[in-house]
C-alpha cells in the first residue's frame, strides 16, 4: 500500500523520500499547489546529488503527486477525494513546515500546527489506521538553557527562543491529545540542526547554517563596501563559548529516522531525539567563520557574557542580521538520545559533525564572498 509525504522537496524530505521510495512501491507526496511540481523537484534533486539516471527513473516511478493545501480542512480536498486519499495510507510522513525562525508568527502557526492538525485528520480518517511519523523537533525544548533533556519531556514553562518553537511544541502536542483521545498510535521524530557537507546546487534544498553563513557573507560584503575592512574587527557576541549546539548530518537524520520506523513501537507515542551523540562547541563554528573570511575580512568574534551597552556599527549590525540566532550561543543543554542508543542506531560510529565537516559545509561559501 501506498505511503504518503509531506514536505518531500524539503531538506530532510528529500533525503527521507530517497530511502523510503526504495522501500515502497508507491508514494505519494503531498505537495502544496503551484511552482514546479514536487516529483520534477525531487528528480532535480536526485540529479543535483549524482544518482545514476537509472535510480532516478526507478524512484521517479514510485512516485505519485496529490496537490493539497495543509492548512485547509480535508486539505483543501472534496470529501469523496480526501477519504479516498486516507482509505490507501498505510503511513503518513508528516515532514513540511516552515523553518523560517523569522517567519511571521501566523504563518508558523497556519503551516505548523494547524497543518499537523490537518494531517492527523487525514491519518484518523484513513480505514488502514495509517501509521503518523511526525516530524517535529528538538526546538520543542524552547528556552531551557541547561541540563539534560529528555524524549519523555514536552512542557513549555521555559518559553521559547522563537514562534517556530513554539509553533512545532503545539503541533507535537497535537499528535500527542490525538493519539490519547483515540489510542492511536505514533512516532515523533525529533531532529536537532540538520546540516549537509553536500556542496551547494540551485536544485539542492538549503539549510540553516548555510542560510547563517550567507548571512554572514552579505554582512562582511556590506562591511567591505563601507571600508570597516581596514583593519581586524572585533565582534563581541554575547554568550558562552561552551555553549552547545547538536548538529546533525541530514542524511544521518533520515536514515535513523527510517531505521526508527522498522521497529515494532514500544509505547503509545514513541519519541526519538534525532540528534548526534556529540555537541558542537559555539566556539569552534566561531573559528570556522574566523578562517573562512581571514582573506576578506578578518574578523574576530569573541564571546561575552552580555551584549555590549556600546556596540560598534558593525557590532549592531551583526545583531541585527543575526539577532535571531543568538541566544543560541548561550545554551548549554544536552539531548539525551536514549531511544536511538537503546536500539543500537548511535554512538561513537556516527559520522563526526567536526572541524573538517564544517569546512566542507562552508567552504564552497568561501569562494564566492564578493561575487
Ligand atoms: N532543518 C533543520 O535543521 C530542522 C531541525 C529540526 C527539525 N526540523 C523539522 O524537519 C522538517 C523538515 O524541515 P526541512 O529542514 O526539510 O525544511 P525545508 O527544507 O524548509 O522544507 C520544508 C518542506 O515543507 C514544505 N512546506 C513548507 N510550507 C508548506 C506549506 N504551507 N504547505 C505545504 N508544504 C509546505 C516545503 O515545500 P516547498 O518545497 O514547496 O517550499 C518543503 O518541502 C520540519 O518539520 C522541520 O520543523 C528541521
Amino acid at each position: 500500500m501506498p505511503i504518503a509525504i509531506t514536505g518531500a522537496t524539503g531538506l530532510l524530505g528529500t533525503r527521507l523520500l530517497e530511502i523510503l521510495a526504495e522501500r515502497h512501491d508507491s508514494v505519494i507526496l503531498l505537495s502544496r499547489p503551484g511552482g514546479i511540481p514536487a516529483r520534477e523537484r525531487i528528480v532535480r534533486y536526485l540529479r543535483a546529488s549524482g544518482r545514476p539516471e537509472e535510480a532516478i527513473a526507478a524512484i521517479a516511478a514510485r512516485l505519485r503527486t496529490v496537490v493539497v493545501e495543509l492548512e485547509r480542512p480535508m486539505l483543501g480536498l472534496t470529501q469523496q477525494r480526501f477519504r479516498a486519499l486516507a482509505d490507501e495510507l498505510d503511513e503518513i510522513w508528516h515532514c513540511a513546515a516552515s523553518i523560517d525562525l523569522n517567519s511571521d508568527p501566523q504563518r508558523l502557526h497556519l503551516t505548523n500546527t494547524v497543518g499537523t492538525r490537518r494531517i492527523i485528520e487525514l491519518a484518523e480518517a484513513g480505514a488502514r489506521r495509517p501509521m503518523l511519523h511526525h516530524v517535529s523537533s528538538i526546538g520543542v525544548a524552547g528556552r531551557k538553557p541547561v541540563g539534560r533533556i529528555y524524549e519523555a519531556d514536552l512542557d513549555d514553562s521555559y518559553g521559547f527562543t522563537t514562534r517556530y518553537e513554539e509553533s512545532k511544541f503545539q503541533a507535537e502536542v497535537a499528535v500527542r491529545e490525538w493519539s490519547a483521545r483515540t489510542g492511536r498510535p505514533a512516532v515523533v521524530h525529533r531532529p536537532s540542526v540538520l546540516v549537509t557537507d553536500q556542496r551547494p546546487h540551485p536544485h539542492l534544498p538549503t539549510h540553516p547554517l548555510l542560510t547563517g553563513m550567507q548571512l554572514t557573507r552579505k554582512l562582511v560584503n556590506t562591511l567591505a563596501m563601507t571600508g570597516e575592512s581596514r583593519e581586524r574587527l572585533v565582534v563581541r557576541i554575547p554568550g558562552d563559548p561552551h555553549a552547545l549546539i547538536n548538529m546533525l548530518p541530514v542524511e544521518e537524520a533520515a536514515r535513523l529516522m527510517v531505521e526508527v520506523a522498522d521497529r515494532p513501537p514500544v509505547s503509545r507515542v514513541d519519541t526519538y531525539h534525532i540528534v548526534h551523540p556529540r555537541d558542537v562547541q559555539v566556539s569552534l563554528i566561531a573559528d570556522v567563520f574566523e578562517e573562512l573570511f581571514e582573506d576578506v575580512l578578518p574578523i574576530t568574534w569573541r564571546f561575552v557574557p552580555s551584549a555590549p551597552q556600546q556596540p560598534a556599527p558593525w557590532e549592531s549590525m551583526v545583531y541585527q542580521t543575526m539577532g535571531t540566532f543568538m541566544p543560541f550561543m548561550s545554551y548549554r543543554r544536552r539531548f539525551d538520545d536514549l531511544g536511538l542508543r537503546h536500539l543500537g542506531l548511535t554512538g561513537d560510529f556516527t559520522p563526526p559533525v567536526d572541524r573538517d565537516y564544517l569546512m566542507r559545509t562552508f567552504g564552497s561559501e568561501r569562494y564566492t564572498l564578493t561575487a
